[in-house]
């Protein structure tokens, strides 16, 4: 089992959701996915239930906030049911945290390329040398854009990702950008495959040009997502092969 942490101290910096994009592309390309939702807001968990309640098939085995003393437990009992654990942590710095670096085969830093953000990811960052550290290994970790621009490259992006190579921090390649869909998939207990499948039902009929204004940036959010999680399967099974 492979086992992917998304932290950063700062809350609303996009853990969950990009933990969920992750999700659903491993899900789809045919592996199983259990997710621990260790953020008392729950909002995978209520993801779920609200799936559930409409009859919908839930397609991960999401797991509520374990304590700190079930935490290991609970991964250990999670172990050998699922190809991939993702834990998407609640935004402080507590003694969870560090259990769930302890468990990782990656931790993901997710924030928007800002420099006041930037400096929140290198604490995070910090976290996660410093755990590896009492651990006596290192954890396999990377910052992560999000809600980047889709159209141009910021300067505050550039600068961010200068600075950061600058001090030796890896960084995912593909950033996640903004979109809309990312933020929908939340509000109803939606996938994001299922969002373009309706809108390719709804649009059926309507001109080319209408169908374009409204595929072109789920497809785009979609496409997005696979190259995100392509290059975080790549990532893995890299360090599995190093190992
Ligand atoms: N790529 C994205 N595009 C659009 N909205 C996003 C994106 N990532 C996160 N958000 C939005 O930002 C807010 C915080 O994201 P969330 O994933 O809940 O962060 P965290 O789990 O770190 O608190 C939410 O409103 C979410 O919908
Ligand atoms: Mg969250």
């Amino acid at each position: 089992m492979f086992t992917i942490t998304f932290a950063n101290p700062k809350g609303g910096s996009g853990k969950t959701t990009s933990a969920m994009l992750l999700a659903e592309q491993i899900r789809a390309a045919g592996a199983t996915v259990a997710i621990l939702d260790c953020d008392p807001n729950q909002n995978i968990v209520q993801w779920g239930a609200q799936r559930a309640e409409k009859g919908k098939a839930v397609p991960f085995n999401i797991r509520p906030a374990p304590n700190e003393a079930t935490f290991l437990d609970t991964v250990d009992a999670i172990r050998g049911t699922a190809d991939y654990l993702i834990i998407d942590l609640e935004g402080t710095a507590n003694q969870l945290v560090t259990y769930a670096i302890s468990q990782s085969d990656l931790v993901l830093i997710p924030f928007e390329p800002t420099p006041m953000e930037a400096r929140q990811a290198a604490r995070a960052v910090q976290l996660v040398r410093n755990a590896g550290r009492m651990m006596s290994r290192s954890v396999a970790h990377a910052l992560m854009f999000v809600k980047v621009n889709a159209a141009i490259q910021t300067n505050d992006e550039k600068d961010v990702r200068k600075e950061t190579e600058a001090n030796d921090i890896p960084v995912l390649r593909s950033a996640i950008v903004r979109r809309a869909a990312y933020t929908r998939i939340f509000r109803d207990g939606f996938l994001l495959g299922e969002l373009l499948e309706q809108a390719r039902d709804e649009v059926k009929g309507s001109t080319a040009s209408a169908q374009e204004r409204v595929l072109k940036p789920l497809d785009a959010a979609m496409q997005n997502a696979r190259d995100y999680t392509q290059e975080v399967v790549n990532l893995l099974s890299q360090e599995k092969a190093a190992a």
